[in-house]
C-alpha cells in the first residue's frame, strides 16, 4: 500500500528534525570550559580545575562498602516509589540529630539527585503558566526545568543591599506585578556561596505563605557552612518543600541520590509521578546513600579542607588584585566581581584557561544581566591546588 502526502519530502524531513520549543534551553557554559580544558590536558599543560562544583573526594567508605556488599548478595531490583523505608527513616532521623526538628519519615521522598527532586516537586505543584520566583544570580537549571514544563521562571535581582537574597519586599512587589504561585531559595547558595540569616529564611517563608505562595528551599549545601549554620525551611513550616542530595556534603555526585521533604498533603501527587516518571531510585545508590550517614567523620575532614581552602583564596585573592567577591559564607564557591577588569566574563574566562591554565566559570551561566561582570570559582579541589591558583591569578592581572 503507497501511503501519499500532500507534503514535501523536504517539509515532512524539517518537522521530524525539529526539536520542540520546550526544549529550547540555554547550554551550560562551563561545560565549554570543561572541554577547553581537556584539551590543554591532552597537551600536556595542567590545569587547576576550579570550574567544577563536585568535591574531589569519593563517597565515604561506609557507603561504598554498603553497595559492595549489596553487589555481591545479588539481586538489585525496584524499590518502592518513595523510596527504601529505612533509608527515608534515616533521613528522617537526620532531622532531628542536625536541626531537633522531628520529621515524619512519611513526608521524605528519595529522589534521583536533587535535579530529579525540582521536577517531581514542580510537577505537584505547578500548572503551565505558573510564575515562579528564583533569585538572579542563580542556579541555570531552575529556570531551565520550570521554562521546559511551560512554567515561567521569574527572576528576582538580588544585590549587595539584600546580602544576595530575596527579601519579603522584592517577593511582595513582584507577586503585587503578577501572581507567583512558588518561590525557591537555596542558602547556601550556588553560584554566589552565600547563605540567608535565620531570620531573613523565616521572614521569607512566612510573607511567602501569608501570600499563598508556596516555598521550595534548595538545601544540597547544607553541612557546607562556615559563616554560621545553616537552618532548614522544615524547622520553620510543615508546608515548606525541602530540596537536598546526597551529591555535596555527601560526596556522592555520581550515584544520583538526593530526596525531598514534602508537605503531607502533596506525598501521594509524588509517588504518583515518580511510579510513573522513574518507577524508582537506583537501589544500589539507595543502599550506598543509607550508609554515607555512618561516614561522618571522613565528610567532615573533607569539610574542613573546604574550610583550609575557602581561607587561601578570601585572604590570598585580595593580595593579588582580586579584592571584590560575595559573602563567602558556605557550599564550596567564591563568586568574584571582575569588572574592573573586564565586561566580557566568558571572553575573561577563557584567557584565564589559556594564559594561566586555571579553569573558572563565567558568570553569564547564572546572571544573564549582570553575569559580565562576575566569575565563579569553586574551591572544592585540593589545598596545595588553591594556593598555586591564587599566584597564577595573580600573575595574569598582573599580565593584564
Ligand atoms: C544549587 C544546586 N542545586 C541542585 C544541584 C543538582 O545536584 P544533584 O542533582 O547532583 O543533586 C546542584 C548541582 O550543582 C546545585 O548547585
Amino acid at each position: 500500500m503507497t501511503i501519499s502526502s500532500a507534503i514535501t519530502p523536504e517539509t515532512v524531513g524539517s518537522i521530524l528534525a525539529r526539536a520542540s520549543r520546550r526544549s529550547e534551553i540555554a547550554p551550560f557554559i562551563v561545560m565549554d570550559v570543561m572541554e577547553r580544558a581537556a584539551r590543554i590536558e591532552a597537551e600536556g599543560g595542567h590545569v587547576i580545575h576550579m570550574e567544577v562544583g563536585q568535591p574531589a573526594a569519593p563517597a565515604p567508605q561506609a557507603a561504598r562498602e554498603a553497595a559492595r556488599r549489596a553487589l555481591d548478595h545479588g539481586r538489585i531490583g525496584y524499590t518502592t516509589a518513595l523510596g527504601i523505608p529505612s533509608l527515608r527513616a534515616r533521613i528522617a532521623r537526620h532531622y532531628g540529630e542536625t536541626y531537633n526538628v522531628d520529621l515524619d519519615p512519611a513526608r521524605v521522598v528519595v529522589t534521583t539527585g536533587s535535579s530529579a527532586g525540582f521536577l517531581l516537586a514542580f510537577l505537584a505543584m505547578f500548572e503551565p503558566g505558573d510564575r515562579v520566583a528564583i533569585a538572579n544570580p542563580g542556579y541555570p537549571p531552575y529556570r531551565h526545568i520550570l521554562t521546559a514544563l511551560g512554567c515561567e521562571p521569574v527572576l528576582i535581582e538580588t544585590d549587595a543591599a539584600s546580602r544576595w537574597v530575596i527579601t519579603p519586599e522584592a517577593l511582595a512587589q513582584a507577586h503585587a506585578k503578577a501572581p507567583l504561585k512558588g518561590v525557591l531559595v537555596a542558602s547556601p547558595a550556588n553560584p554566589t556561596g552565600t547563605m540567608m540569616r535565620p531570620e531573613a529564611l523565616a521572614e521569607l517563608v512566612r510573607t511567602a505563605e501569608g501570600l499563598g505562595i508556596r516555598f521550595i528551599s534548595d538545601e544540597i549545601y547544607h553541612g557546607l557552612d562556615y559563616a554560621f549554620p545553616a537552618t532548614t525551611a522544615a524547622a520553620i513550616s510543615p508546608n515548606a518543600t525541602i530540596i537536598h542530595s546526597f551529591s555535596k556534603y555527601f560526596c556522592m555526585t555520581g550515584w544520583r541520590v538526593g530526596w525531598m521533604v514534602m508537605p503531607a498533603t502533596l506525598v501521594r501527587a509524588v509517588e504518583r509521578l515518580q511510579q510513573n516518571l522513574m518507577i524508582s531510585v537506583p537501589t544500589l545508590s539507595q543502599i550506598a546513600a543509607e550508609a554515607a550517614f555512618d561516614g561522618a567523620a571522613e565528610m567532615e575532614a573533607v569539610k574542613h579542607g573546604y574550610e583550609e581552602n575557602r581561607l587561601i583564596l578570601t585572604q590570598g585573592l585580595p593580595k593579588v588584585g582580586l579584592p571584590e567577591f560575595l559573602p563567602v559564607d558556605g557550599a564550596f564557591y567564591l563568586y568574584a566581581d571582575v569588572s574592573r577588569f573586564t565586561d566580557d566574563s566568558a571572553g575573561f574566562a577563557r584567557r584565564l584557561l589559556d594564559e594561566a591554565h586555571v579553569a573558572a566559570t563565567p558568570g553569564v551561566d547564572f546572571d544573564p544581566h549582570r553575569g559580565h561582570h562576575y566569575l565563579r570559582l569553586s574551591y572544592a579541589g585540593a589545598a596545595s591546588e588553591m594556593r598555586e591558583a591564587v599566584t597564577r591569578i595573580g600573575d595574569f592581572l598582573r599580565r593584564g
